[in-house]
């Protein structure tokens, strides 16, 4: 068997956990390090996902030399940083969605890849799980002809926190950012960067949209219909609409197992489970490109990811929300 990644997991929060299941069903994975504000978090953190080294600050871990691959699952606003700080450290990063609080931040980080040569990509974990990257196979190759228009939702009900790091604006909270990410960023691989964008928020008492509406229109008359919120439970669906018919990515479409294919000949469904918990197709992304020696993913390369940095910059800016620092 050839060498193990070596992973380090920076922050011990919700996701981070999630990862950590995720990388143990990975023969060629090692959870070797965990980084953390506090000893007590690391040292708990470590007992619970085995982890062998427990780091009491990010810079440790960033430091540690038998560390190859760091994973960012901090709020928004610090990935820009923790992601910085990974990189010109040596290690390859792998930084939760989205990207960045904003495009000026995210060009930053991929700067500081390029000026450091090491590999970064954002974890934008639903673009790698079968059932998606069939669907968009699938839309490519005209299945339903001429793909037109994109229907997507996610919203569901967060408890209202307001230090909380959804409500938070100093946290960069709203559902723009944690939610809507996901039908912006099937949207940006479907049909690219927006013309005109249209786009409504709800703000909640904390300042940050609780739930948003946008319209998006492409130069191929396409079109984007999306919503996201963190005070509403939506129906998560995807529905991509063809000139020949209709592609649906069975609900909770960011974590799709089945696809539903509609056209003149019928319906047909497709089932794709993911493997584990689903974390592990980026995961393994990663660790195939650490191993090719590329510096980004063809799959989710970083002008991709500033692309939908850009859109939500752009969707976000007419709403008046701007966050501390920006
Ligand atoms: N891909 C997905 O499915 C998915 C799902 C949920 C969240 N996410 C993303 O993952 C990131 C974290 O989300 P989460 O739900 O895991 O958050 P969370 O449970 O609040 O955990 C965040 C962690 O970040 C660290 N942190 C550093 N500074 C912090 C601060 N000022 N306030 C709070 N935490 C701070 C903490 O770890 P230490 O105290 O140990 O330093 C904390 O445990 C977000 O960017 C989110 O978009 C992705």
């Amino acid at each position: 068997m050839g060498h193990k990644t070596r992973w380090g997991i920076l922050g011990t929060g919700r996701i981070c956990g999630t990862f950590a299941e995720a990388l143990a069903v990975l023969p060629d994975a090692e959870l070797a390090a965990v980084g953390s504000r506090t000893k007590s978090a690391a040292a708990a953190f470590a007992g619970r996902y085995g982890v062998s080294r427990a780091h009491e600050s990010y810079e440790a871990l960033a430091r540690d030399p038998g560390v190859d691959a760091i994973y960012v699952g901090t709020p928004h606003n610090l990935h820009e940083s923790n992601t910085i700080l990974c990189l010109e450290a040596g290690k390859a990063v792998l930084c939760e969605k989205p990207l960045a609080l904003n495009e000026g931040q995210a060009r930053r980080m991929v700067d500081a890849a390029r000026r450091t040569k090491r590999f970064l990509m954002e974890a934008m974990w639903t673009h790698f799980l079968p059932a998606v990257v069939r669907a968009l196979e699938m839309a490519g190759r005209g299945a339903i002809g001429e793909p037109r228009m994109l229907q997507a939702d996610f919203g569901f009900k967060a408890p209202f926190d307001p230090q909380g790091r959804l409500f938070n604006p100093a946290l960069a909270g709203g559902s723009l950012l944690d939610v809507g990410v996901y039908p912006v960023s099937l949207a940006t691989r479907l049909f690219g960067d927006p013309g005109r964008i249209q786009s409504s928020a709800v703000l909640g008492e904390t300042g940050v949209d609780e739930q948003a509406a946008m319209i998006l229109d492409y130069s191929g008359g396409w079109q984007a219909v999306l919503s996201s919120s963190i005070r509403t439970e939506t129906g998560h669906s995807a529905l991509l609409s063809g000139t020949e018919g209709s592609l649906r990515l069975v609900p909770p479409f960011w974590k799709a197992q089945r696809l539903i294919v509609t056209s003149k000949g019928g319906e047909e469904s497709i089932d794709l489970p993911y493997e584990g918990n689903g974390y592990t197709h980026e995961a393994r992304e990663l660790m195939r490109c650490l191993a090719e020696g590329a510096l980004e993913s063809p799959r989710m390369n970083h002008e991709f990811s500033l692309r939908v940095m850009r859109t939500l910059d752009r969707i976000r800016a007419p709403w008046g929300l701007r966050y501390p620092g920006e």
